[in-house]
């Protein structure tokens, strides 16, 4: 029995470290989503959308849209949650930053499935107002942000950490369309059950 013990402390031993591996690579991930977010806001020249787009994710976690969601869970996410940090760009009744839509009444407005998409591929649809651009200036800075202003004096973005920059169209050298200013790599420090409570939170605001 003691034998038997001892293999189950080893077990047991092996578990927790197992799950302190996990945990460990989760907090790589959330590092290397950082640093991918970096890079995405100051990418050379050319490798920004290949990077993008080559970058080997995991699939993403399939979510019930049926089975009920825990709002109040998802409102905690949405506001509290560190690694995900949605209200640092996005407004619900006067709280939160302003990279990103309002999403006050997003719940009138669209589907779980289209909530449930934006999340989980930012990429495939920008919501109207939100595109975003790179600019490269003569003096060499890569600037990235979401258009705030276009105009044929100059341009102002707002980055991911909602600084503006004010850019005179004189100092501007190249500049393209870029992707969604939200990262693509968010839900990654989700499960399933807290996108689909995300979900059923952000369907609550009307
Ligand atoms: C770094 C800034 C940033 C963070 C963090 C962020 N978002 Fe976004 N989000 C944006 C921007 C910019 C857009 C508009 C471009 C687009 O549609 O992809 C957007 C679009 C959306 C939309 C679509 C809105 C519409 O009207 O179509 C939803 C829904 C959304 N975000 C929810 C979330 C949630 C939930 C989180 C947290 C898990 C989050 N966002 C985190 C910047 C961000």
């Amino acid at each position: 029995m003691a034998i038997a013990g001892t293999a189950g402390l080893l077990v047991l031993t092996a578990v927790l470290s197992a799950r302190d591996g996990l945990r460990r690579m989760n907090e790589v991930e959330t590092w290397r989503g950082s640093e991918a977010a970096q890079r995405f806001q100051s990418p050379g020249p050319e490798s920004l959308p290949e990077e993008i787009f080559t970058t080997q994710r995991p699939s993403p976690p399939v979510v019930d849209l049926n089975a009920p969601g825990d709002a109040a869970n998802g409102e905690r996410i949405f506001f509290e949650r560190a690694s995900v940090m949605c209200s640092k760009c996005h407004v619900v009744h006067g709280r939160g930053g302003q990279v990103g839509p309002d999403l006050s009444r997003i719940g009138a407005e669209k589907s779980r499935a289209y909530l449930l998409e934006s999340l989980l591929e930012p990429n495939r649809v920008i919501a109207e107002g939100y595109a975003s651009l790179l600019v490269q200036t003569w003096d060499g800075a890569l600037i990235f942000g979401v258009v705030r202003e276009d105009g044929p004096q100059q341009i102002r973005l707002i980055d991911a950490e909602g600084v503006e920059h004010v850019i005179p169209v004189d100092d501007i050298e190249a500049r393209r369309p870029g992707l969604s200013a939200m990262p693509a790599d968010l839900t990654q420090n989700l499960t399933a059950d807290e996108i689909r409570d995300l979900i059923e939170y952000l369907t609550t605001l009307r």
